[in-house]
């Protein structure tokens, strides 16, 4: 993407603020976030360049979207904002019918309001639930997500294909693994950094540690991204991924050493299945197949991404005194 202007939803989050350093390269971007899951901590420094601005704007409220409209033209939206946070959804059902599902129409409707012709969807892999085939391809189906949060990703993956076809949105979504790297705000490895800081000598693992799952650091994240949307010139759908899995026992691990604390306590919780929460998905890999033929490869592994993104988030976290 060169030279356009661009709508960041949750611009203020890990990928979103991730997003908007990479756009800032060769384009201007006016981000929006309600601060729902982080403050402004990660778009401070982005304050300064003159070809980014900042909105505080909630997608859910009609308002807020209205008064967008008076913003100028923009050539693409990236629609980041969403309730992230998979675990919640099985506590408040209706989170991720009104952030994911309503607030992703919110953002469609804008899009066609305002003549916006492009718009690139972060969806994930919870939409497929507990996939017989792994490596899970983009056309697996029929999709039997386990958690609201994979159906609300899902519903959302719905409305892009719908515009596309009413109004000729071109949308491009992406089926996310787990995303690792600096500026993050919630995620296994965030967790597990909390906890040792409450206690460094016992780390609590939700579920017995043995999920595997693909991890891939934020960097490969956003040029896949972009690389991807570029390339492809229709209403596509593209897993990004890794093609290896880290256990979230390895997880644990690294996070150890990375803090070097001797001794610590790997604790397993008891749990249905194994697994880390109600709706977690214990083992999942997603096909990047059809990425690598359209010209992306990851360039770390699922573990030197855990790795990169442990140390990345030890320095940040500390240089702000969080941990
Ligand atoms: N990080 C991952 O591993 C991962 C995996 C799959 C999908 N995703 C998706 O990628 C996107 C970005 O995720 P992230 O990891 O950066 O999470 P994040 O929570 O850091 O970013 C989401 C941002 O959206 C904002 N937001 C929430 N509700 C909003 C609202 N109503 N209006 C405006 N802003 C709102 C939050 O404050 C936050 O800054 C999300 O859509 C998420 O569901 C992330």
């Amino acid at each position: 993407m060169k030279g356009k202007r661009v709508l960041v939803t949750g611009g203020a989050g890990f990928i979103g603020s991730n997003m908007c350093n990479k756009l800032l390269e060769e384009n201007e971007v006016l981000a929006i976030d309600n601060f729902m899951n982080v403050d402004d901590r990660y778009i401070k420094d982005l304050l300064g360049n003159e070809n980014f601005s900042f909105r505080k704007a909630d997608i859910t409220v009609d308002s807020d979207m209205e008064k967008l409209e008076n913003e100028g033209q923009f050539d693409a939206v990236i629609h980041l904002a969403a309730n992230s946070d998979v675990r919640g959804g099985s506590v408040d059902t209706h989170i991720d019918l009104n952030v994911n599902v309503q607030g992703t129409y919110n953002v469609l409707e804008f899009c066609r309001k305002t003549d916006i012709g492009e718009i690139m969807f972060a969806s994930s892999s919870t939409v497929t639930g507990e996939a017989a085939i792994i490596p899970t391809p983009e056309s697996y189906g029929p999709p039997a997500p386990i958690s609201t949060y994979g159906a609300s990703k899902l519903a959302g993956e719905g409305f892009i294909s719908a515009y596309s076809h009413y109004y000729g949105i071109r949308g491009t979504t992406f089926r996310f693994a787990n995303i690792v790297g600096r500026n993050s705000t919630h995620g296994v490895i965030f967790d597990f950094l909390m906890k040792l800081k409450k206690d460094p000598r016992r780390l609590e693992i939700l579920g017995d540690g043995t999920q595997r799952k693909s991890y891939l650091h934020v960097d490969d994240c956003v040029a896949g991204m972009l690389h991807l949307h570029k390339v492809s010139s229709r209403t596509d759908v593209f897993n990004l991924g890794n093609s290896e899995t880290t256990s979230v026992m390895d997880i644990a691990r690294f996070v150890v050493d990375g803090l070097g604390l001797p001794d610590v306590k790997l604790e397993t919780t008891v749990t249905e299945g194994g697994r880390g929460w109600r709706g977690d998905v214990k083992y999942a890999q997603l096909s990047t197949e059809k990425a690598e033929k359209a010209g992306w490869k990851s360039t770390m592994s699922s573990d030197k991404s855990v790795e990169r993104a442990v140390k990345e988030m030890i320095s940040q976290l500390r240089e702000q005194s969080v941990i």
